[in-house]
């Protein structure tokens, strides 16, 4: 069957039924504490198509911490700004670490290996910073052109819990002062990203605004080109290869499609020219990427047929 001819909405209840009645192991993440509150048994999906159809099951429109997830968005905000040299200050390889390490930076005298990992993440935080004059702002408007809805916005709490404990973060972006990658006060970057990654946003709101990457970089229904072809194509293959950290291959190999995920348990994932879907459920494997997202996704792309393999 031809993927247009596709019933999604028989697939997504297919997957409801099939994943709700698995044993999936995972853990809430409780290293930001404000997220160990969300309750583990959460679970909702939401995918958009190219003809602007949707097609749900859950806590499909429950907003949560979108935390890692935001770095697609924050990539595609800086590669509207300054493209080129961008690239000078962070990768374009997967790491095979954790996406919070910090021992690849010494061999690398202070240039993350992609845009993806914390210290790539923060990079691009310090260039909009540099950017922008009211960065935390022009990145609300970023998600509120993306998504249509300008009721996104921050959770100061989830904000506020993870500047309280980010040790590691601080670290990191210390080391990389050290090396010169960093221009602008540390505190204003943590604070921009802690920020970024507090968004609270629903699968559906995720999964509308992940359709630029799925329809070219153009807003859907509109004649509006946010970001170009080769943007888009470079913001998707980062996803392939970055977008899980040390289980990019891993998602490659069971979903095949470009995605990013977030501790906070979303998943969102694009196909090409076809759509976008986004999947929340807060308990994570070791890896840190959600356990049954990554399961959930894995059935999306086996039973409908189609990844972009
Ligand atoms: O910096 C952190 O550790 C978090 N704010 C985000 C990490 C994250 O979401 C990793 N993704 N799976």
């Amino acid at each position: 069957m031809a993927i247009s001819l596709t019933n999604y909405q028989k697939i997504l209840d297919q997957i409801q039924q099939e994943i709700s009645g698995r044993d999936i192991p995972g853990r809430v993440a409780s290293y930001i504490p404000e997220l160990a509150k969300v309750p583990a048994d959460k679970f909702g999906m939401h995918l958009y198509d190219l003809q602007g159809e949707s097609f749900y099951f859950g806590d499909n429109e429950e907003r949560f911490s979108i935390q890692s997830i935001s770095k697609v968005f924050s990539l595609a905000l800086a590669m509207k700004m300054i493209d080129h040299d961008l690239w000078k200050r962070v990768g374009v390889e997967p790491s095979g670490a954790r996406f919070n390490s910090l021992s690849l930076l010494e061999d690398n005298f202070g240039i993350p290996r992609n845009p993806f990992i914390n210290a790539g993440a923060l990079v691009v935080a310090d260039v909009l910073i540099s950017s922008l004059s009211n960065p935390k702002e022009a990145f609300l408007t970023f998600l509120h052109e993306l998504t249509g809805d300008d009721s996104i916005s921050y959770n100061e709490t989830v904000a506020a819990s993870e500047k309280s404990e980010g040790y590691r973060n601080v670290a990191m972006v210390n080391y990389l002062k050290s090396f010169g990658n960093i221009r602008n006060d540390v505190e204003e970057v943590l604070d921009f990203y802690f920020h970024q990654c507090a968004v609270a946003m629903s699968c559906k709101e995720l999964s509308k605004a992940f359709l630029v990457f799925a329809n070219q970089g153009k807003l859907l229904n509109s004649e509006k080109q946010l970001l170009t072809g080769q943007q888009v194509k470079r913001i998707n293959a980062l996803m392939q290869t970055c977008g899980f950290y040390d289980e990019a291959g891993e998602f490659s190999f069971e979903v095949g499609l470009p995605g990013k995920s977030g501790v906070g348990g979303g998943i969102v994932a694009v196909h090409p020219n076809h759509y976008a879907v986004a999947v929340w459920s807060p308990p994570l494997n070791p890896k840190g990427n959600s356990a049954r997202g990554m399961a959930a996704l894995e059935r999306l792309t086996t039973l409908t047929g189609y990844s972009i393999f």
